[in-house]
C-alpha cells in the first residue's frame, strides 16, 4: 500500500522516547510524528475555545480539524494541557480521528518514525521495527524535576512522583487503546541506558530489518 519504512515507538512520558526518536529520524532521513502532540493540540484548541473536555462528539470535531505541520512541543507543553490530553485520550472518537491521520503520515516515503502509546499496537501493526521504551516510574518523575530545575523552574519532586504514576494509570488502564508494548516490540528500558546506549540498540534492530526489507 505503501512505499514507506515505519518506525513505531511506544512508551510512558518521560522514558526518552522523544529524544531517540528525533534522533532516529535524523539518522535515516525519515519523517517525525510525535503523536502525543496531536492529543495535546486537540485539548489546547478545546481549551482555547472556551469548549468543554468531556463531550466525546465535540472534541472528536476538532481532532479532526488538527493540522499535523507545525505541532510545537514548547507551545504545547504545558502540565494543564497534558492533563487535559490524557482525559480526551481515552474517547474513542478522539482516537479513531487522530489515528486515521496518523496513519496517514505513516506513509511518507521514505519512512517515518511515530511515537506514542499505541503505534505498534494500533496505528501501524504491521510496522517492521518496533520499540517500547520505558524507564521506572521514579527515573522518569527525576528527569522531569531535573528539567524544570535546569530552567530555572521550582518543581516538587513528590508531586511530580505523584502525577507520573496517575498518568501511566490513566493511559494502561483505558479500555481503548491502552499504553501497553506490541507482542513483537523490543524492550529498551533507560533507567541506567544513556540515550546513546538506547540510540545504538535501536540502530542495530532497525538497521537489520532494512537489511531485511
Ligand atoms: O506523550 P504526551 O505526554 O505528549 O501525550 C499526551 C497524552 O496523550 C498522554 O496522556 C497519552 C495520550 N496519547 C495517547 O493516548 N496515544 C498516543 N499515541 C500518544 C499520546
Amino acid at each position: 500500500m505503501t512505499d514507506s519504512f515505519i518506525i513505531a515507538i511506544d512508551g510512558p512520558a518521560a522514558a526518552g522516547k522523544g529524544t531517540l526518536s528525533r534522533r532516529i529520524a535524523e539518522q535515516y532521513g525519515f519523517h517525525h510524528l510525535d503523536t502525543g502532540l496531536t492529543y495535546r493540540a486537540t485539548a489546547k484548541a478545546l481549551i482555547d475555545a472556551g469548549l468543554p473536555l468531556d463531550d466525546e462528539t465535540v472534541a472528536e470535531k476538532m481532532a479532526r480539524e488538527v493540522e499535523l505541520a507545525g505541532l510545537d512541543r514548547d507551545i504545547l507543553s504545558k502540565h494543564e494541557i497534558g492533563e487535559a490530553a490524557s482525559k480526551i485520550a481515552v474517547m474513542p472518537a478522539v482516537r479513531r480521528a487522530l489515528v486515521e491521520a496518523q496513519r496517514r503520515f505513516s506513509g511518507k516515503a521514505p519512512g517515518a518514525v511515530l511515537d506514542g502509546r499505541d503505534i505498534g499496537t494500533v496505528v501501524c501493526p504491521n510496522a517492521p521495527v518496533k520499540l517500547y521504551v520505558t524507564a521506572s516510574p521514579e527515573v522518569r518523575a527525576k528527569r522531569r524535576y531535573d528539567e524544570i530545575i535546569g530552567k530555572g523552574g521550582s518543581a516538587d519532586f513528590e508531586a511530580i512522583f505523584e502525577d507520573v504514576k496517575r498518568r501511566d494509570d490513566r493511559d494502561m488502564k483505558r479500555a481503548d487503546s491502552p499504553m501497553k508494548p506490541a507482542v513483537d516490540a523490543h524492550l529498551l528500558d533507560t533507567s541506567e541506558m544513556s540515550i546513546e546506549a538506547a540510540f545504538q540498540a535501536a540502530k542495530s534492530f532497525i538497521d537489520a530489518a532494512l537489511s531485511r526489507n
